[in-house]
């Protein structure tokens, strides 16, 4: 019995990764667990229980022209991803090692309180952006939760070392 549910628990485990590599591409309702010991050829897709209902997470973005982008993510997804993959131009240009300013947005104020307080690092980042404000945040910094359920992530109209007021650079 404690070995099947350990087994269980191991599957359910490898659901929530695979659940969180696919991001948006899984309806909770197609989500599939890998059955049978890890690595073997006796692995089999099978739908998967475990997957989280009401684990998708509603927020909008608003990008520098002022357009609101509705988008859907999952709990756990990080917000630069999340807006890299509705193809939102929020630049994370050290991809989420902390070591820009990139990502920077505005959260919603009503949202600002249900974010863990910014750590020392992320606070050093924000002091480097410009036009920072109260509610300045890092978006590789912020997972979704269900509490983050309408939020809205603005995109400030100068990130550093990148383009100004909407214009995006051209590839040569
Ligand atoms: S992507 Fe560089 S700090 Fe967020």
């Amino acid at each position: 019995m404690a070995a099947s549910m350990a087994g269980g628990g191991a599957g359910v485990a490898r659901c929530l990764l695979r659940g969180a590599s696919r991001g948006l591409q899984l309806a909770p309702a197609r989500g599939f667990c890998v059955a049978g010991p890890s690595g073997s050829q006796a692995q089999e897709e099978e739908p998967c229980p475990a997957e989280p209902v009401g684990a998708m997470v509603n927020v909008v973005f608003i990008d520098r022209s002022g357009h609101r982008i509705p988008v859907q993510g999952r709990v756990g997804d990080n917000v630069l991803h999340l807006a890299q993959r509705h193809g939102i131009e929020l630049e994370g240009a050290c991809e989420a090692s902390l070591a820009c300013s990139t990502c920077h947005v505005y959260v919603k104020e009503a949202f600002v309180d249900k974010l863990p307080i910014p750590d020392e690092r992320e606070e050093d980042m924000l002091d480097m952006a410009p036009l920072l404000q109260e509610n300045s945040r890092l978006g590789c910094q912020i997972i979704l939760t269900p509490e983050l359920e309408g939020a809205e992530f603005t995109l400030p109209k100068i990130t550093r070392n990148f383009y100004v007021d909407g214009h995006v650079p051209k590839p040569h």
